[in-house]
């Protein structure tokens, strides 16, 4: 499903070239559940980023279903994270002000489909990450691990082939955090491809294969 091969990504700083990844070249099969793990600043925010069309790589190629996507518009690559790919990061990134079950329905909301077809895909989404009640609830009237669970059900309303989770127990406590692995354990058992960026062990243990990348190369 994702094929890096001698995969660069630099930043100038100065006049210097800084290598975040230097030479990556990886394979992750439709189904897998991976863990990338590695120390701060040792690139695997960078890595995540260009596995999600969200940022280009300097050199090298990406081929995601087979398609070289190194070299597509931006406006093919925000089809293909539409369409292919749920993200779920850190701060989850909600809309605070909404409730929990327009947070849910956003993606859904630049594409095709009745108002009715919206809500019912929402509601699965959430029934599916166990919130159901808390639909009408504002978001910011949620625990940090409800809100994750929001924003894992936003990150599958369009039942991905992908998904991208950086730190996603970042702000979680440990025992919420492994609630929220068992979550992404489960979506993986029904067929979606699951990546985690961590620097905790712990957390990388739920994955079947763990990737470490230290100082932009893979280890
Ligand atoms: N836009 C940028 N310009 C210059 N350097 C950058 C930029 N973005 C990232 N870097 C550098 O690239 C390296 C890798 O950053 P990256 O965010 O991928 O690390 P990370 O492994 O995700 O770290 P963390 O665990 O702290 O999130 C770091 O040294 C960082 O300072
Ligand atoms: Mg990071």
């Amino acid at each position: 499903m994702i094929k890096l091969s001698n995969i660069n990504k630099i930043y100038k700083v100065g006049n210097t070239d800084f290598y975040a990844l230097n030479d990556v070249s990886l394979e992750i099969k439709k189904g897998e559940f991976v863990a990338i793990r590695g120390a701060s600043g040792s690139g695997k925010t960078s890595l995540l980023n260009i596995i999600g069309c969200l940022d280009n790589c300097s050199s090298g190629t990406y081929l995601l279903n087979d398609k070289d996507v190194s070299k597509i518009s931006d406006g093919q690559k925000s089809k293909i994270r539409n369409e292919q790919i749920g993200f779920v990061l850190q701060d989850f990134a909600l809309i605070d002000s909404q409730s929990v079950i327009y947070n849910v329905k956003l993606p859904l909301l630049f594409g095709r489909g009745s108002f009715s077809t919206l809500n019912r895909k929402a509601r699965k989404a959430l029934k599916l990450v166990g919130i159901s009640e808390q639909a009408k609830k504002k978001a910011n009237q949620l625990s940090g691990g409800q809100r994750q669970r929001v924003a894992i059900a936003r990150a599958i309303v369009n039942w991905p082939s992908l998904i991208l989770a950086d730190e996603p127990t970042g702000q979680l406590d440990s025992k919420t955090g492994m609630q929220i692995m068992e979550l992404l354990e489960a979506l993986n058992e029904q067929g979606m491809t699951v990546i985690v960026v961590t620097h905790d062990d712990k957390i990388a243990s739920y994955a079947s294969r763990i990737i470490t990348i230290s100082d932009g190369k893979i280890v």
